[in-house]
This record gives C-alpha cells, sequence and structure tokens, in this order.
C-alpha cells in the first residue's frame, strides 16, 4: 500500500505532529510506504514528492508550520499554478503514474471540499481535520484551535495590565474567519469584558454601556475581544473599527491590537500535539481498513470518522446556547 499525504490551506501548529502520526503508524505497524506532496494540490499537479523515511519524521513533534509546504490551490477552480489544463483529470493521471493507493488530505474547509470531490471521482481519500478556526463540521475540535486560542489568551492576560495602569479599553481582534471560536474560548479564558462573534449580531451601544457600568462600578480598563469577521461598516477591521466606535460612545481612551499570524506561528500546545498524534493513526487505521471517503473527528474524547460528503460545505459556528456564551452572559459578559 502506497500512501500520498498532502498538507493544503492554511498552515497551524500541529500539522507536522500529524503527519508524524500518520507516517510513522504507516511505516512501523503496518508496513506501509508513505509519500510527501509538496504544496498542497499544488504538488499533485507537479508532481512535486518525496518518499518518507523514519527519518523523515525526526524533530516532527513540536515544530510549527508544515514540512510539507501548503498552498491555497483549489484543482477544481480555474486558476493557480496551470491554468489552460482540465486540474482534476492531471492530478487523477498523476496519481496513477506516481502509484498511489490512497491520498491522506490535512486540511480545512477548502480542502474538505476538494477532497470529497476527489473521493467522488473514486480516489482513495481520507481526510484529517486542521484549522485554527475550529469550523470543520463534524468534529468537536480540529487540531490547532487550541495552540491559537493559547497564543491568542497569552496575548489578552498582556492587555490587561497595561490596559489598568492606562486605565484604558483595550481591542484585540483574533482570527477565526466567518467564526467566532478563537474569540469565544480566548475571550473566556482570558477574562474579556466584551466578547464579540459573527454569529450574534451586536449593538454598539450595550457594548459602550458595558463599559461605562464598569468604570461606574470603579473599574476604569476593560477587555474587548473581537472576532476578525465581525460585521463592521464599510469593510473595516474588526478592531480598528470597534475601537473608534468604543471612544466615541463612552470617551475612554481605547486602543487595538490585531494579533494576526501569530495565532497560526510556532510549537503546538499537549493537547493539538496529541490530537494530531491519535488523529493521524486513525487516518492510517481507516486505510488499512480500506474505509475511503471518510473525515476523521474528534467526538468527547473519541476519534471516530465521518462521510466526506456530510462535512463539505457546511461550517460549525457558535451558537448562543453553547455553555461559554450561557456562563459568560451571566457573569455580565457583553456579547453584543
Ligand atoms: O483559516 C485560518 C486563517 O488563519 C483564518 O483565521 C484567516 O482568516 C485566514 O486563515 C487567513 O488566510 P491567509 O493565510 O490566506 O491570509
Amino acid at each position: 500500500m502506497r500512501i500520498g499525504i498532502l498538507t493544503s490551506g492554511g498552515d497551524c501548529p500541529g500539522i507536522n505532529a500529524t503527519i508524524r502520526g500518520v507516517c510513522k503508524t504507516a511505516i512501523h505497524h503496518y508496513g506501509m510506504e508513505v509519500i510527501g506532496i509538496h504544496s498542497g494540490f499544488q504538488g499533485l499537479l507537479t508532481k512535486d514528492t518525496e518518499v518518507f523515511t523514519d527519518k523523515s519524521m525526526s524533530g516532527l513533534l513540536n515544530l510549527g508550520g508544515t514540512m510539507l509546504g501548503t498552498s491555497r490551490e483549489k484543482p477544481f477552480k480555474k486558476g493557480g499554478i496551470v491554468s489552460d489544463v482540465d486540474k482534476p483529470a492531471l492530478i487523477m493521471k498523476n496519481i496513477r503514474e506516481i502509484g498511489l493507493d490512497c491520498l491522506v488530505c490535512i486540511g480545512g474547509n477548502g480542502t474538505q471540499k476538494t477532497a470529497a470531490k476527489f473521493a467522488a471521482l473514486g480516489v482513495n481519500v481520507v481526510s484529517v481535520p486542521k484549522t485554527i478556526d475550529n469550523d470543520i463540521w463534524g468534529t468537536d475540535f480540529s487540531f490547532g484551535f487550541d495552540s491559537a486560542v493559547s497564543i491568542a489568551t497569552d496575548a489578552i492576560d498582556r492587555l490587561h495590565s497595561t490596559a489598568s495602569s492606562h486605565k484604558r479599553v483595550m481591542v484585540i481582534e483574533v482570527m477565526g474567519h466567518k467564526a467566532g471560536w478563537i474569540a469565544l474560548y480566548s475571550g473566556m479564558a482570558g477574562g474579556g469584558d466584551v466578547i464579540l462573534v459573527p454569529e450574534i449580531p451586536y449593538n454598539i451601544k450595550n457594548v459602550g454601556a458595558t463599559i461605562l457600568n464598569r468604570l461606574k462600578k470603579g473599574k476604569p480598563y476593560s477587555i474587548v475581544v473581537v472576532a476578525e469577521g465581525i460585521v463592521t461598516d464599510r469593510g473595516k477591521r474588526a478592531a480598528a473599527y470597534i475601537a473608534q466606535e468604543i471612544e466615541y460612545e463612552t470617551g475612554i481612551e481605547t486602543r487595538e491590537t490585531v494579533l494576526g499570524y501569530i495565532q497560526r506561528g510556532g510549537s503546538p500546545t499537549p493537547f493539538d500535539r496529541n490530537l494530531s498524534t491519535r488523529m493521524g493513526g486513525h487516518a492510517t487505521e481507516l486505510i488499512a481498513k480500506g474505509e475511503f471517503g471518510r473525515m476523521i473527528a474528534l467526538k468527547g474524547n473519541e476519534i471516530s470518522s465521518i462521510p466526506l460528503e456530510e462535512v463539505a460545505g457546511k461550517l460549525k459556528l457558535v451558537t448562543e446556547d453553547h455553555d461559554l456564551v450561557i456562563q459568560g452572559r451571566r457573569m455580565g459578559i457583553c456579547f453584543g
């Protein structure tokens, strides 16, 4: 059995630990061959590959980024590195020529969609959910999320001391694309006073009132955590817009921080290392059993899998009945 493995979409902590989980299990336990495909689906268009050995897997567990490289190449869309060819047909041909019996796709929502389309064309695909955004349908958590939350929480902790020293409002914008998971989890873990997520509509007057109420209670500073995907005026960046509106509503000096790509960089947390290792191992087990067209998922503390066609095209979003939202509201945190 010869496995091809690729990583596609934005990088995140834990990808290398997942590659290691797949590869080591494949080589040691099942005696399979593993071919690394460089730069996501782009590497399948250009046949840019390498043969993995046990030695290739050294030093990967705590290494950030992806040792295979990644791209946002979408083979079922026009454009990209080769634009004038039938890209899916070229990839099918290259898969045959490289001699791959199956393909492990490590990626986010876009990758799951592409993986589902190749599965429908008859490729033996197993995929692993990867994103700091935690917005992949069908899994409780994707690896990378815990690491991003830990980085964002540390940043919020640091903003607390400077906010209280200067009696300012500090607005911090975190990633998450259209989902508010990073804002919710880091905002709650970091003791945010206002948490704005794309899924819950906000009224800036409520945000201002929350901050002024704190002032009345002798708390002259506030921490506002905003997800990058919230609605703003005329496409303005979330943090800049909310900071400007808060200053207008409250008259309190307000500063903004955009955390950016730091959330995606560096070493995975122990939780993500172990989740990646488990997901990688289970992906190889699915291949050994011949169960293709499925995405690995974490449900509770169990690793299982679900059909790719159930995942593709859906988003897992924050809901108002999430326990962190309920408990946060009871504690006086403003969600908008
Ligand atoms: O999906 C992960 C993510 O980091 C999002 O949180 C963010 O919106 C997006 O990727 C950034 O994309 P890019 O790497 O293309 O700038």
